[in-house]
């Protein structure tokens, strides 16, 4: 069903976003730190049209769902959760928001960690921006959009998401400093590609256990007397932490240097081993791998042509990036997933594209 035979009219305006890939900065934007996405080419798309009868009526094509509101007292759960989310933010910025009818469908793969989210509430606040002439710019978007899911959805994330999905493009990777929110478009480096794939695994407990993260690291910047993470930059400097502090905080100090590495140049080769060194810490000091997300990243590092490889995101199951030669991305892709489910996984490959 489209939006014409929903509502009976076509949509006042149309807009999308994108969802993004981490390559490199794991759970250090929420630590004033640096971040190295790119987006993916899948994208959710957001209609919207006024609706004449004093009510919200959202829909989404993916779930087939439809919710009606009167009046919202409460917040509403799922894929609503996102767009009451968005709409209140404007409203607390002085905006007025009319009763809509809103259409959502996305080609971003939901609970992979490629950020759907981000991508449905960037999309949300692109068409409202259309359809309300609004004089908001991207930066205001993303921000806009960051405290829908940290309000109304309950992640207490950082930024780089809403930023990725606002400001990012396929053909680039966003290098962004949390705190300044100073940012450059990077190429990809040289004979390089990416490969993403879905480990199978739900990413269960992942906003308890990421909210968890966030409360920990600022609990080590409070006994560092620092404002946050981002101002340690020598790893020796959080061996005086009590476990597992000190590990946590080793992974935030020791992933920004890494970033911070790759500003000044560095070749595909270089990039590979900093992803890998990536993955081995949010593994074992950060905690947030599963095993059957290991075995893939490790698959992956394994196979000729890969780089290096990582999970991507906040972790708890969903997909993990590799970086691999140029025009090898299809055959390692299809070749790795066949070796992970031989072992009896369900992963998917989602780019390339077509798989
Ligand atoms: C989630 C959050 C981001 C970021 C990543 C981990 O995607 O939304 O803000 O913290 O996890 O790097």
């Amino acid at each position: 069903m489209n939006f014409q035979q929903l509502f009976a009219k076509p949509p006042e305006a149309e807009a999308s976003a994108p969802g993004r890939v981490n390559l490199l900065g794991e759970h250090t934007d929420y630590n004033d730190g640096f971040v190295l996405p790119t987006v993916i080419p899948q994208r959710t798309t957001v209609q919207v049209g006024f609706s004449t009868d004093g009510q919200h009526h959202f829909y989404s094509e993916n779930l087939d769902e439809r919710v009606d509101i009167l009046e919202i007292k409460y917040t509403p759960s799922g894929f609503t959760s996102y767009i009451f989310g968005c709409i209140q933010v404007l409203q607390q910025k002085g905006h007025t928001i009319p009763s809509l009818n809103l259409y959502v469908k996305s080609s971003v793969p939901i609970g992979s960690g490629l950020s759907s989210s981000a991508a449905l509430e960037v999309a949300t606040l692109r068409a409202l921006r259309q359809l309300l002439n609004l004089a908001i710019d991207d930066v205001e978007i993303a921000q806009f959009a960051q405290q829908a899911e940290i309000h109304y959805a309950g992640v207490q994330c950082g930024i780089m998401d809403q930023m990725a999905a606002s400001l990012g493009d396929t053909e680039h990777i966003l290098f962004l400093d949390s705190r300044t929110l100073e940012r450059r478009m990077l190429p990809f480096p040289s004979g390089a590609e990416i490969v993403v794939i879905d480990s199978g695994i739900p990413r269960t407990l992942a906003s308890s256990g990421y909210n968890h993260r966030r409360t920990e690291c600022q609990e080590a910047a409070r006994l560092l007397k620092v404002k946050a993470l981002r101002d340690v930059t020598n790893s020796s400097a959080v061996k005086a932490l009590p476990e597992p502090l000190q590990r946590r905080a080793h992974h935030v100090v020791t992933e920004n240097n890494r970033v911070l590495e790759v500003l000044h140049g560095v070749s595909s080769e270089h990039f590979g081993k900093l992803m890998n060194a990536s993955h081995a810490s949010l593994r074992d000091n950060y905690e947030v791998s599963v095993p059957a997300l290991d075995t893939l990243v490790e698959m992956l590092q394994k196979t000729l042509g890969v780089f290096g490889a990582k999970l991507t995101g906040a972790g708890f199951g969903g997909a993990c990036v590799a970086l691999v030669a140029a025009g090898e991305g299809k055959n390692i892709a299809t070749k790795v997933l066949e070796q992970y489910n031989n072992l009896g996984n369900t992963g998917r490959v989602l780019i390339p594209a077509g798989i």
